[in-house]
C-alpha cells in the first residue's frame, strides 16, 4: 500500500495570527513555484490555538493546498477546565491534525502515555487525525534501550484503539536529543525505530494497520537532510520544528519529499 508522506510544520509557540497568515501565504507561493503536487506529499502547518481561525480562513478562502492542525488538546469533552481546548472546538474549525504527546508536553507538563492515549481517543472521536509523538531521551539512547523504550511508549499511546483507527493515524518518532539541537539522527537511526514501530503495529493490530499507518521522523529536519531520511522505507514524512518557521525552507522540505 502506498502511503502519502506527511510533512507537518510544528510552529510550537511562535507566530501570532498576523504573522501566521503571512507565513502560510508565502508557503503557498513557494510550493506553487516548485510545482507542488499535493497527491505526492501532504503539507500541513501545526499552529498555536490563537492562529487557527485565521489560518483556516486563509486556506479555505484561497483554496490553498495545505492542511492545518493544533499542537495539543484536552482529554475532557467540556466543563470546568480553565485554559483547556476541546477536540470538538478544534473539529469545528476544520482542523485535520492534532499533535498529542509532544516531548515538550511530556517534559514540561508531565504528560504520560495514558494521558496521551486519552487525548488521541478524543481527537479520533471528533473526526480528526492525531499525530502521536514518541521518542527517547539521550540517556536511554546511550544505554542502547531506545527501541524497547519507544515500543513501550507506542503500546501505551495506542492502547484500546482498533486496527482501523491505528491504520488511519500518524505516529511521530522524535528522539528528544535531536529536537532543536541541530543533532539529527542518521537515516539509519530513524529507520531502526520507525521500522520497529511498524513491526509492533503489525504484531498487535495486524498487517493492514501496519501497511497504512504513517510514521514520521522529527528532530532537526531541514531541506539539506530530509531526502536521505525520507528515502528510508518506514519513514513516511517529517514533523519539522524550527525549519518550518521559514516558508521557503519548509516548502523545499515538502517538495523534496514529493
Ligand atoms: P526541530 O525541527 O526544531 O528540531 O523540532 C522538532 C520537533 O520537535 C517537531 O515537533
Amino acid at each position: 500500500m502506498a502511503r502519502t508522506p506527511l510533512l507537518a510544520g510544528n510552529w510550537k509557540m511562535n507566530l501570532n495570527h498576523v504573522e501566521a497568515t503571512g507565513l502560510v501565504q508565502k508557503l503557498a507561493w513557494s510550493l506553487a513555484d516548485g510545482r507542488y503536487e499535493p497527491a505526492k506529499a501532504e503539507a500541513a502547518v501545526i499552529v498555536p490555538f490563537t492562529d487557527i481561525r485565521s489560518v483556516q480562513t486563509l486556506i479555505e478562502g484561497d483554496k490553498l493546498p495545505l492542511k492545518f492542525g493544533a499542537q495539543d488538546v484536552s482529554e475532557h469533552d467540556s466543563g470546568a477546565y480553565t485554559g483547556e481546548i476541546s477536540a470538538d472546538m478544534l473539529a469545528k474549525l476544520n482542523v485535520s491534525y492534532v499533535v498529542v504527546g509532544h516531548s515538550e508536553r511530556r517534559e514540561y507538563h508531565g504528560e504520560t502515555d495514558a494521558l496521551i492515549n486519552a487525548k488521541a481517543k478524543k481527537v479520533i472521536a471528533a473526526g480528526m487525525t492525531p499525530i502521536i509523538c514518541v521518542g527517547e531521551v539521550l540517556e536511554i539512547r546511550k544505554e542502547g534501550r531506545h527501541v524497547p523504550y519507544v515500543l513501550t511508549q507506542t503500546e501505551g499511546v495506542l492502547d484500546g484503539l482498533t486496527p482501523e483507527q491505528v491504520g488511519a493515524l500518524v505516529i511521530a518518532y522524535e528522539p528528544v536529543w535531536a529536537i532543536g539541537t541541530g543533532e539529527v539522527a542518521t537515516p539509519e537511526d530513524a529507520q531502526e525505530v520507525c521500522g520497529a514501530i511498524r513491526g509492533y503495529v503489525e504484531s498487535t493490530f495486524g498487517a493492514e494497520a501496519a501497511a497504512a499507518v504513517r510514521i514520521q521522523y522529527g528532530g532537526s529536519v531541514k531541506a539539506s537532510n530530509v531526502a536521505e531520511i525520507m528515502a528510508k522505507p518506514d519513514v513516511d514524512g517529517a514533523l519539522v520544528g524550527g525549519a518550518s518557521l521559514n516558508a521557503e525552507e519548509f516548502a523545499r522540505i515538502v517538495l523534496l519529499s514529493a
